[in-house]
């Protein structure tokens, strides 16, 4: 079967990654919503506990939940933003924020983070496998990855889903996933491989669970 994959520079181009309807816009409390997770909360524990967290959002649209975030909490902390369009919010950027204007799939940064989300984010990534097991190595020992996720997106040569294989694969990893909420998260930080050799992506998937047409991810199982 001829699926027309694409590599991420294509991707990348492709009117559903680079579409202005989908909600770059989301504050804490859409990413309380979306996440199930209280962001300020989590930062001021671990302020309180003596730390100076550290909080990287991928794919963060307009970068308005870490705006807030850095306007709002009190302490040390540091904020780091990285999407493919530079749609961010402000400026002026507070100080304890950074925003990177690049692909997460070769961006790399270099501390551990306590904390990594992406809203809404993977939907329109090319080998969103890679983006997990990365987003593991980049946690500190007791950080927290947590993201949406739509495992249906994840499909073999012939463009069949790999279902319950897939989440046994990444619970098996470490990955805890939540069929109710689509809700990845990785409790704390991983060396791990998944037995998946990405083959390209296809961006005519249509809609998602979310509504907005999204991005399937091919892979062939070893
Ligand atoms: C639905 S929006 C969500 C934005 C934000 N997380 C929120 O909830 O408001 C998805 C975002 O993913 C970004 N994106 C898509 N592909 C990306 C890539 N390869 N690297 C970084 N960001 C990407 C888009 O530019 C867009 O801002």
């Amino acid at each position: 079967m001829n699926l027309g994959l694409l590599g991420d520079a294509e991707l990348e181009r492709s009117p559903v990654v680079a579409n202005n309807a989908m909600n770059r816009e989301r504050r804490l409390a859409g990413y309380r919503r979306e996440l199930g997770l209280d962001i300020a909360r989590f930062l001021r524990d671990r302020i309180s506990a003596g730390a100076v967290p550290r909080w990287l959002d991928l794919c963060c649209g307009t970068a308005n939940a870490l705006f807030e975030a850095a306007r709002t909490i009190p302490g040390e902390f540091e904020l780091v933003g990285v999407d493919l369009v530079d749609f961010f919010a402000g400026p002026p950027t507070p100080p304890r924020l950074q925003l990177i204007t690049a692909s997460i799939t070769t961006w790399t940064p270099d501390a551990p983070f306590d904390l990594i989300t992406s809203v809404h984010g993977l939907h329109y990534i090319g080998d969103k496998l890679a983006i997990l097991t990365k987003a593991a190595t980049w946690l500190a020992p007791d950080g927290l990855f947590i993201a949406n996720f739509d495992p249906h997106a994840i499909r073999d040569d012939s463009g069949t889903p790999f279902g319950p294989r897939l989440t046994r694969d990444l619970r098996a990893t470490g990955f805890t996933y939540n069929s109710r909420t689509r809700r990845i998260t990785c409790p704390a930080r991983r060396d791990l491989t998944l037995p998946y050799t990405y083959l390209g992506s296809d961006d005519h998937a249509g809609p998602n669970y979310t509504g907005q047409p999204a991005v399937n991810s091919h892979y062939l199982r070893s």
